[in-house]
């Protein structure tokens, strides 16, 4: 979740840099740094911590005259949030930026440390720029090597690189992370997104995966794999506010389309070929531990009861699930061989916190699960893990639980490992869907098309219910509660298998189900309860795999090999609905009435 920003042309180029890192610090905070060519000479400032070190740092710099300029706010993933790990990275004579992952930057790494080269910092960046500097060496011209360099790279990445070897050029590649170029007459600008350009270039042209080239004299040179590409400039919005959702109608839309980037940061450096890794975790720290209790509310709640099933059937562990502000005032029995989990994607709601705090005071261990660094939650565990979902805006959340689900997923498959519960082919197994998982949560244009019209049939009638079983019951009360917030419809999250107890009873046309019926927990069981439902004329939208002829309205899923895939498939198909009927009833999606992002009372 780094932002880059990067600037060629006359103008005063340090506060191009800090001005657009500025508009970029909330996708990542820990480190900054920016390198300027001018009258061919490198500069390179680097800071720890908030943006505001850096401009402190170069409060005496200034640029003048013509130069190249690149800058990087960084949110750790390979590597801790230290000087020498932050943007941009050296190499003799080059400074690189780089957002996104190089998923072969061991192999690299491996390869040109044979070859004589140091390096001097853990990330995967790092590998770009000596790999340039190795096949300029090899009297490459610099771009040839440029792109024999990008040729070379595996994984999401966005970079951009400058050199004392070309003092007036600055190269750049994109895929699977986001980069644009903005034009305004001569001045040529770079960023992650366009919020740090805007009020500066006039014009902007949005990189396609696998374009690389370079950017010299005032124009840019494009390439992909089938040679120099012509390209078309758009003109750039004047709004701010419009901008940072990237082209979407609202941040939740943005937010449910980010999830399968932003789940390939969850996993990384922690999801390895044949084991779970957590850096924040170690033996000592799980040793005793022989019962789970997890604290949380509203969504985060649901993301906690759905893992509570796979640390009792990977981990063998008993696992309780406790709404917060219930937990509190129930005089609970605290035994201090349990792990207390905690899991928030604000890290400041007060019941979860005050839920914390008693279990310390009781001497349970402690573990947090939190999508921001430095929160009170995270401040007060002992342990906490980052769910690194970047920055949620959207009020109803998505991929804080999408992520708070993964990181669950990956430590109940860690616990196992831990106790040997599961043989290392299971482990292989889930691994094998978790790296699938970026795809299973990818959103077509087929898909929300789909659901945009379906949509339409249940504006009206007198309540929803969600059903599913397994983790599929917690996905139906996440799906009923996104439902509720932002459409203001009655709706719930039942057992499936509960339905004959009771709420059977409200089933007529105007009862809209919907049912998650995963191919792989319980398939023939969900269909039960669902043609119970049928046979007494509910209406009904099924998700599933499989076919299902009764189904009023139907919603084909595609990963059905493991029911993680099948739970994200779904959880994005519930997201979508709940985000369509709110646009077609006019409401604020972002901001629902009534709700509030972080709730720091009771
Ligand atoms: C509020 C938000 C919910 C969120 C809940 C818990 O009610 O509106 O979206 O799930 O708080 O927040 P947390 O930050 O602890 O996950």
């Amino acid at each position: 979740m780094c932002g880059i920003v990067g600037y060629i042309g006359p103008k005063e180029k340090k506060e191009i840099l800090l001005d657009g890192l500025k508009e970029l610090e909330y996708r990542g905070y820990d480190s900054a740094g920016i390198a300027i060519i001018e009258k061919k000479k490198l500069n390179n400032f680097k800071a720890v911590g908030k943006l505001e070190n850096l401009a402190n740092k170069t409060k005496d710099y200034h640029s003048s005259g013509f130069g190249v300029a690149i800058g990087h706010t960084r949110w750790a993933t390979h590597g801790k949030p230290t000087e020498l790990n932050a943007h941009p990275h050296l190499g003799e004579k080059s400074f690189v930026v780089h957002n996104g992952i190089i998923e072969n930057y061991q192999e690299l790494k491996h390869k040109l440390q044979k070859s004589g080269v140091t390096f001097v910092s853990q990330t995967d960046t790092e590998t770009i720029v000596h790999l340039f500097e190795y096949y300029q060496k090899q009297n490459m011209q610099a771009f040839e090597a440029f792109k024999k360099t990008v040729d070379e790279l595996e994984g999401a990445y966005a970079t951009l690189l400058i050199s004392e070897v070309e003092p007036d050029t600055i190269f750049f590649a994109k895929n699977g992370s986001p980069m644009l170029v903005g034009f305004d007459a001569q001045d040529i600008y770079f960023a992650s997104s366009d919020t740090p350009i805007i009020g500066k270039a006039k014009e902007v042209y949005y990189l396609e995966d696998g374009e690389y080239g370079y950017a010299k004299d005032g124009v840019i040179r494009l390439y992909n794999e089938n040679g120099e590409k012509a390209f078309t400039k758009q003109p750039l919005s004047k709004d701010k506010a419009s901008a940072q959702k990237d082209g979407f109608r609202f941040f939740m839309e943005k937010e449910i389309y980010e999830q399968s980037r932003v789940m390939s940061e969850t996993m990384m450096g922690r999801v390895n070929d044949d084991s779970i890794y957590f850096e924040e975790l170690d033996s000592e720290f799980l040793k005793d531990i022989s019962a789970i209790k997890i604290c949380a509310c509203g969504t985060s709640y649901h993301s906690a009861l759905a893992s509570s099933y796979l640390f009792e059937r990977l981990a063998r562990i008993p696992c309780v699930v406790e709404i917060a502000s219930e937990f509190r005032y129930k005089e609970p029995l605290l035994d201090k061989n349990t792990l207390f989990i905690t899991i928030s994607q604000s890290g400041e709601t007060a019941d979860t916190l005050e839920a914390l705090k008693m279990a310390k005071r009781a001497g349970l261990k402690s573990l947090s699960i939190c999508n921001v660094d430095n929160s009170s939650i995270v401040r007060e565990s002992d342990k906490a893990i980052l769910t690194r979902a970047g920055i949620e805006k959207g009020v109803a959340s998505t991929k804080a639980f999408a992520t708070q689900t993964m990181v669950l997923w990956m430590l109940s498959v860690y616990m196992a490992s831990l106790k040997g519960t599961i043989s290392q082919d299971v482990v292989k197994g889930e691994i094998d869907a978790m790296i699938h998982t970026p795809k299973a949560l990818l959103v077509n244009d087929d898909l929300h098309t789909k659901i945009h019209r379906l949509s339409k049939r249940y504006l009206h009638g007198h309540g929803f219910f969600f059903i599913g079983r397994d983790i599929f019951f917690p996905l139906a009360l996440e799906g009923a509660l996104k439902l509720k917030e932002i459409s203001y419809l009655h709706a719930e999250g039942y057992p499936a298998g509960e339905m004959k107890h009771g709420p059977i009873a409200l089933a007529d046309s105007h009862l809209f189900t919907v049912a998650l019926m995963p191919r792989t927990i319980h398939y023939e069981k969900i269909k039960s309860n669902v043609e119970e439902l049928s046979a007494r004329d509910a209406t009904i939208l099924a998700i599933s795999p499989l076919p299902f002829n009764l189904a009023d309205d139907f919603v084909q899923t595609h990963y059905d090999s493991h029911p993680m895939l099948e739970f994200f498939e779904m959880m994005v198909i519930t997201q979508l609905l709940a985000l369509e009927i709110s646009v077609r009833l006019g409401n604020d999606v972002d901001m629902p009435r009534n709700l509030a992002k972080s709730v720091t009372v009771e």
